[in-house]
C-alpha cells in the first residue's frame, strides 16, 4: 500500500505528475467525474478543519466516490477510550482510503501502521501537513510558472505551524531556492527543520523583520500564530499580533510577488490586501481540491504497491521515551516508539515526530 505521511514520501517526479494531473482536472473536470465510482473515502478529523476536510470530501465527490467520517473526535469512539490504531483497523473495513487529521505529532504514521488501506496525513499536530504542501506547490506553479530560482519568505509561527515544516522539506529539493524565515525569536523554525536545511547546504536566513525582507521576496507565505498549540495563554497573547500584512506594507514588495496563506487567517493579513492581484490565498484554497483529487486517484491506483513505513535503519526505543509532550507515542499506549540514529551524531530522532533523543 501507498500512504502519504510525509511530503518526502513522494519523489519530485511524482509531485510533478500530481501537479500536471491537477491542472488537467481544473481544465477538464468532466473527464474525471467517474474515476472513483464505487469507492469510499473515510475522512477522520480528530481536530477542527474547514478547508482540508471539505476539500478532501469535495475532491472524492468530484471523482464520483462517496465519503464517510467524523469531523470531531467527541463524536467518534475515541471519546470512549478507543485507541487510534483500533479505530483505523475498523475503518479499513469500511473505506478504500483514509484522510485523517489528529492533534498529536506522528499520529498519521501510527495510524498507517495498522491500516489496511492507504492513509493520507491531513495534519498531525504541529508536525507535518503534506497535502497543504501539495496545494502550495500547485499554487506557486500556477502563480509563478515555475518551481525554481525563487526567494521565499515564510512568516509568522514557524515553530508550531505544521504547513511550513512540510513546505520547507519539499521546496529544498527544487533548484536555487532561497528561504527567509521571518518569525519572533520564540516562534523560530524547529531545529530539526533548520538542520535539514543546513545538511542540504541550503541558503537561508532567519530574521524577525518582515519589512526588511519584503522587497527581496518572490513568494510571501504568511501563517497564523497557532493559539491551540501554546501551553501558556499569556505567551500567545504576547505574540498574537507579531505580523500584520497590510496594503500599505505591500508597497515595499515586488509587483509580481505572490502572497500565500494556508488559511484560516486571524488578523495577520488585513482584508484590504484581498483585492490586490498578488493575494493568491483564495485561489490557493481552490487548488487544494484539485491536487487532492489527483492524490486520491494516485493512491487508489497504487494500492497494491509496496511502502516501507518503518525504515530498515529504525530501531525500537527500548529505554526511555520521546521527550516531545505532543508526540503520539506519549498518549497512545499501543504505539511502539522507534528511533532513527542520525549519521555522524550522538543523537537519534523519534521516528514519529522527529524530536531529538539522546541515546
Ligand atoms: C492549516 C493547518 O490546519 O495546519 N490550515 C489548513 O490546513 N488549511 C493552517 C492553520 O491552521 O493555521
Amino acid at each position: 500500500m501507498r500512504h502519504l505521511i510525509d511530503i518526502l514520501d513522494l519523489s519530485l517526479s511524482e509531485i510533478d505528475d500530481l501537479i500536471r494531473t491537477a491542472e488537467d482536472m481544473i481544465d477538464h473536470p468532466a473527464a474525471y467525474a467517474h474515476r472513483c465510482d464505487g469507492q469510499i473515502l473515510a475522512s477522520l478529523f480528530y481536530e477542527s478543519s474547514t478547508r482540508t476536510r471539505l476539500s478532501f470530501e469535495s475532491a472524492m465527490c468530484a471523482l464520483g466516490g462517496k465519503v464517510i467520517g467524523f469531523s470531531d473526535a467527541e463524536t467518534s469512539s475515541a471519546s470512549k477510550g478507543e485507541s487510534l490504531q483500533d479505530t483505523i483497523r475498523v475503518v479499513s473495513g469500511y473505506a478504500d482510503i483514509i484522510a485523517m487529521r489528529h492533534p498529536k505529532d506522528g499520529a498519521a504514521l501510527a495510524a498507517a501502521m495498522t491500516a489496511e488501506v492507504p492513509v493520507i496525513n491531513a495534519g498531525d499536530g504541529s508536525h507535518n501537513h503534506p497535502t497543504q504542501t501539495l496545494t502550495d506547490l500547485l499554487t506557486m506553479h500556477r502563480e509563478k510558472g515555475r518551481l525554481s530560482g525563487m526567494t521565499i519568505g515564510l512568516c509568522g509561527d514557524l515553530r508550531y505551524g505544521r504547513t511550513v515544516h512540510s513546505l520547507v522539506e519539499a521546496l529544498r529539493r527544487y533548484p536555487n531556492m532561497r528561504f527567509i524565515l521571518i518569525s519572533p525569536e520564540d516562534l523560530r523554525m524547529p531545529e530539526y527543520v533548520l538542520e535539514m536545511l543546513e545538511t542540504n547546504g541550503q541558503s537561508f536566513t532567519e530574521t524577525s523583520d518582515l519589512d526588511e525582507a519584503l522587497p527581496d521576496l518572490d513568494i510571501l507565505y504568511m501563517t497564523r500564530i497557532q493559539r491551540e498549540r501554546f501551553s501558556d495563554p499569556m505567551e500567545y497573547e504576547q505574540l498574537k499580533d507579531s505580523y500584520i500584512l497590510t496594503r500599505d506594507r505591500l508597497r515595499r514588495a515586488k509587483a509580481d510577488m505572490a502572497v500565500l496563506h494556508p488559511l484560516p487567517r486571524v488578523n495577520e493579513i488585513a482584508t484590504d490586501v484581498d483585492d490586490d492581484p498578488r493575494a493568491a490565498y483564495f485561489r490557493q484554497t481552490r487548488n487544494g481540491k484539485f491536487i487532492r483529487m489527483a492524490l486520491i486517484l494516485k493512491l487508489l491506483s497504487e494500492r497494491d504497491g509496496r511502502f516501507q513505513l518503518i525504515p530498515e535503519d529504525a530501531e525500537p526505543l527500548v529505554f526511555g521515551k520521546c521527550p516531545n509532550a505532543r508526540c503520539i507515542t506519549g498518549s497512545e499506549s499501543t504505539v511502539k516508539p522507534y528511533l532513527r540514529r542520525e549519521k555522524g551524531h550522538d543523537f537519534a530522532r523519534c521516528l514519529f515526530c522527529d524530536a531529538k533523543l539522546r541515546t
